[in-house]
C-alpha cells in the first residue's frame, strides 16, 4: 500500500516555530513481553529522543504525534543517486521533561538542600535554560518509511528500516498527517469536499484528530465506511466511555453516505430508539423498532426506552419517542407460542432416543436408520438444521418411522414404538403455530425485512434469552439467504452492543449457540455482504475467534490492565500507546484498522463527534408536547379556528 501526495518537503514537518530541536539518542530492541497466537513476530524497537528544552514544547508535544528520522535505507547508493530521502516513521508514546538538579536529588541528602533544589526547579521550568533541563521522548516505529523523491513528492512505504541514531527527529505536521490519514480513504469513498463539518448529513467523518489541540486548525478523521462495515469492527471501553454514542455516530454516517447499507441492531439495553431518534423520524430512511411486548400506547413506549443522563429529565425526550410511535414503525416480537422443531432439534431428540435404547442393538439400528433419513433429507433439499420442519417432511418421517419399527421389530409396548408411530402429530404443532397471534411481527416477517426497504431494524429487547434466540435465527437466516441467492447487496451490518451478552468465551448451552452463530456470521459474512459491529466493556472474556475477525477497532479507556493486554496482543497495538487511552475522556478513541484507515495498522487518536449534539438539535426542532401546559405562542391554522370557536362560545 502506498499513499502519495503533493506536500512538498519544506512544509512536511513542523518545529513549532523553532521550539523543537531533537535527536534520536537511542534505539532499544524490546522482546515482546506477551505471547499470543496473533502477535506479530517482527522485532520491535523503542526509540528514545532527546530534545533541547523549550517551555513551549511540553504544551505542544503529545503522544500519538508522528516523528520521522532519516534511516539507513536512505543511505543506499540507489537512494543517493536518485536524490531520494528516506525516513523511519514513529509514533510518540511518551513525553516527559527532565531537570538536571532534580535528577541529582537523593533521599539521603541534607533535607533543606533537597527542598531548596526542588523549590528552585519551579522558576526554572518557565525559563528556556537548556543547561539544566531537557525533554525526553519515547517513540515506537509504525513500520512505515516516509520516502521523499527529488521533486519533493512524498510516499509512505510499508516496512521497517533502522533509523540513524544521532539524526535529527522531525515532527510530521498537521497538514501531512491529514494527508496520510485521509487522502486515500476520502478518494476511495468518493468524498471530495475540502471543508469539514460535524453534521453527519454533510460529512462522513468520524470526528477530529486528538492531536495538535493547541493549533487553531482541526484535522477531520475519516474511515472507509464500506470497508468498516464489510470487514467488521469493534468498540471497546469501560461503561460510560461512549461506545453507544460512537456507534450511533457511525451509523448516521453510514446511513447518510452509503446508500446500499442496512443496520440490524440487537439492542439489549433498549437505548437505540432514542439514540437514533432523529433517524427514526427521517422519512427518507425507512425503519422498524421491534420491542419485547406490545407497548399499546406512545407513553408506554417512551417510558420503556433508556435515555442518556442529559436527556432523562427532559420531557421533550419522551415527546420525540411518542412522535416515533405515532409514525407506526414501532412493533413487537410475536414469539411463536408453540416451538416448532427444527431439523436440528429433531435430530437431537432422536440421538437422545438412540442413547436410551443403546442396550438393544436393533432399536439403536432403527434410530440410526431414521437419523440417516433426516440427514439425507436435509442435505438433498438444501435445508439447514436451523430451519423449522414442514408438513411435507412430517408425512415422510411418519412413513419412515413406521417402516423402521416394522423392519427392526420394535416391541409395540416400547416407548420407541410409541414415538415412531405418532410422528404425524407434529402436524398439529405446525398448524397451532400457524394460527398464533396475528399482530406484532413474527420471525419470518423479520427475516423478510432483510430484503425489504427498511434500512434500520432495531430490535430493542431486554430479555437476553429472547434476544439471543433472535440472534441465532436471524444471523443464520441472513447467511443462508445470501448463500442461496448469490446476492451481496445491500450490505447488512449486524450490531451487537453489550457484546458480552452474546459472545462470551467458554459459554455453554444457548449462549454457546449464540456465540457460534455470531462467529459464523463474521467468518462467512464478508463474502456475502454481511458485516458485524461489536461493542463491549470487557474484551478479555470474549470469544477470541470473533475478535480475530475484526479488522477495525476503536479503543477507549480500559481500566483493567488485562483488557489492555488482550487488545494489545489481539490487534498488535503497542501497550505504551494503549496506555495513553487511560487519560481519555468519554468520546476519545484510539482507532486502528488493518484496512479501513489511511495507514494499515497505524493507530490514531480521535475525538469522535458527539452524537448527543445531533439529538439536542433534533429535540429543539420538534414542536412542543401534544398536551402543552401553557398555550404555544405560534399556533397552526386549525388551532386558530378552534380558538375562535372557544372565544365565540365565551362571548
Ligand atoms: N463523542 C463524545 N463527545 C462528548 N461526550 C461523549 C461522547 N461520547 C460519549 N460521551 C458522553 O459519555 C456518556 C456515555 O456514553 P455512552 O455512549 O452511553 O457510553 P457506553 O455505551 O460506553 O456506556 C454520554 O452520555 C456522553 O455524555
Ligand atoms: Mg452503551
Amino acid at each position: 500500500m502506498s499513499n502519495r501526495g503533493k506536500v512538498t518537503k519544506h512544509n512536511l514537518f513542523t518545529d513549532f516555530d523553532g521550539a523543537f530541536e531533537g535527536r534520536l539518542a537511542r534505539v532499544i530492541s524490546v522482546a515482546a513481553n506477551y505471547t499470543s497466537e496473533w502477535a506479530g513476530s517482527a522485532a520491535r524497537y523503542d526509540c528514545r529522543i532527546k530534545i533541547r528544552y523549550n517551555k513551549e514544547l511540553m504544551a505542544q508535544l503529545e503522544e500519538g504525534m508522528l516523528l520521522a528520522v532519516k534511516n539507513f535505507r536512505g543511505q543506499s547508493k540507489k537512494a543517493v543517486s536518485e536524490g531520494i530521502e528516506r525516513y523511519t516513521v514513529m509514533v510518540i508514546s511518551k513525553v516527559w521533561p527532565l531537570h538536571y538538579g532534580l535528577g541529582g536529588v537523593n533521599d539521603s541528602h541534607y533535607f533543606p538542600l533537597q527542598m531548596e533544589i526542588i523549590e528552585q526547579s519551579v522558576p526554572d521550568w518557565s525559563t528556556d535554560d537548556q543547561a539544566t533541563m531537557m525533554v525526553h521522548m519515547n517513540a515506537v516505529p509504525i513500520n512505515y518509511d516516509l520516502v521523499i523523491d527529488k521533486k519533493g513528492e512524498i510516499e509512505f512505504r510499508k516496512g521497517f528500516s533502522y533509523p540513524l541514531v544521532g539524526e535529527k527527529a522531525h515532527v510530521i505536521d498537521l497538514e501531512t498527517v491529514d494527508l496520510i490519514y485521509n487522502d486515500k480513504v476520502k478518494k476511495s469513498m468518493g468524498y471530495t469536499k475540502k471543508t469539514t463539518s460535524e453534521d453527519p448529513k454533510k460529512d462522513p467523518r468520524v470526528g477530529v484528530l486528538r492531536m495538535f489541540m493547541e493549533s487553531d486548525h482541526q484535522v477531520p478523521i475519516y474511515v472507509d465506511l464500506p470497508k468498516l462495515v464489510r470487514y467488521h469492527f469493534g468498540v471497546f471501553s469501560f461503561t460510560g466511555g461512549g461506545k453507544s454514542n460512537l456507534m450511533s455516530n457511525l451509523f448516521r454516517r453510514i446511513l447518510y453516505h452509503e446508500k446500499d447499507t442496512k443496520l440490524v441492531i440487537f439492542d439489549i439495553s433498549c437505548e437505540y430508539p432514542f439514540l437514533l431518534s432523529d433517524v427514526f423520524m427521517d422519512s427518507k430512511i425507512p425503519s422498524t423498532i421491534v420491542l419485547e411486548e406490545d407497548p399499546k400506547t406512545p407513553e408506554n413506549f417512551a417510558r420503556s426506552v433508556v435515555k442518556p443522563r442529559d436527556f432523562e429529565e427532559d420531557p421533550r425526550a419522551n415527546d420525540i419517542l411518542k412522535a416515533i410511535y405515532d409514525t407506526g414503525k414501532v412493533t413487537y416480537y410475536n414469539r411463536p407460542l408453540t416451538q416448532v422443531p427444527t431439523y436440528g432439534s429433531l435430530m437431537q431428540e432422536m440421538r437422545g432416543l438412540r442413547t436410551e435404547n443403546s442396550s438393544r442393538p436393533t432399536y439403536a439400528q432403527a434410530m440410526d436408520e431414521l437419523l440417516d433419513f433426516v440427514t439425507n433429507y436435509v442435505n438433498s433439499t438444501g435445508k439447514t438444521e436451523h430451519e423449522e420442519i414442514d408438513t411435507g417432511f412430517v408425512d415422510l418421517l411418519d412413513q419412515e418411522a413406521r417402516k423402521a419399527v416394522a423392519t427392526f421389530q420394535v416391541h409395540d409396548k416400547s416407548a420407541l414404538y410409541a414415538w415412531a408411530t405418532t410422528r404425524s402429530t407434529l402436524k398439529k404443532v405446525l398448524s397451532r403455530a400457524k394460527s398464533a397471534r396475528q399482530t406484532g411481527i413474527t420471525i419470518k416477517e423479520l427475516m423478510k425485512k432483510f430484503s425489504g426497504p427498511e434500512r434500520v431494524i432495531c430490535i430493542s429487547i431486554a430479555d437476553p434469552d429472547t434476544l439471543r434466540d433472535l440472534v441465532i435465527k436471524l444471523t443464520s437466516a441472513a447467511l443462508r439467504y445470501r448463500k442461496r441467492s448469490f446476492e451481496i447487496k445491500p450490505q447488512i451490518l449486524f450490531v451487537f452492543d453489550e457484546a458480552q451478552e452474546f459472545i462470551p468465551s467458554g459459554a455453554s448451552g444457548h449462549l454457546a449457540q449464540t456465540s457460534a452463530s455470531v462467529e459464523r456470521l463474521l467468518r462467512q459474512g464478508r463474502k456475502y455482504g454481511l458485516g458485524g459491529a461489536i461493542a463491549t466493556q470487557r474484551i478479555a472474556y470474549l470469544n477470541t475467534n470473533i475478535l480475530q475477525q475484526l479488522h477495525t477497532f476503536f479503543v477507549g479507556t480500559l481500566p483493567r490492565p488485562y483488557d489492555r493486554t488482550v487488545v494489545s496482543s489481539s490487534f498488535q497495538i503497542d501497550l505504551s500507546i494503549l496506555d495513553k487511552t487511560l487519560d481519555f475522556p468519554p468520546g476519545s478513541w484510539l482507532l486502528s484498522s488493518y484496512i479501513a484507515t489511511g495507514l494499515d495498522s497505524v493507530p490514531v487518536f480521535v475525538k469522535a463527534d458527539n452524537s448527543e449534539d445531533v439529538l439536542k438539535q433534533h429535540i429543539a426542532s420538534i414542536k412542543p408536547s401534544s398536551k402543552p401546559k401553557s398555550k404555544p405562542k405560534t399556533v397552526s391554522s386549525d388551532e386558530v379556528e378552534d380558538d375562535d370557536v372557544e372565544q365565540t362560545k365565551l362571548a
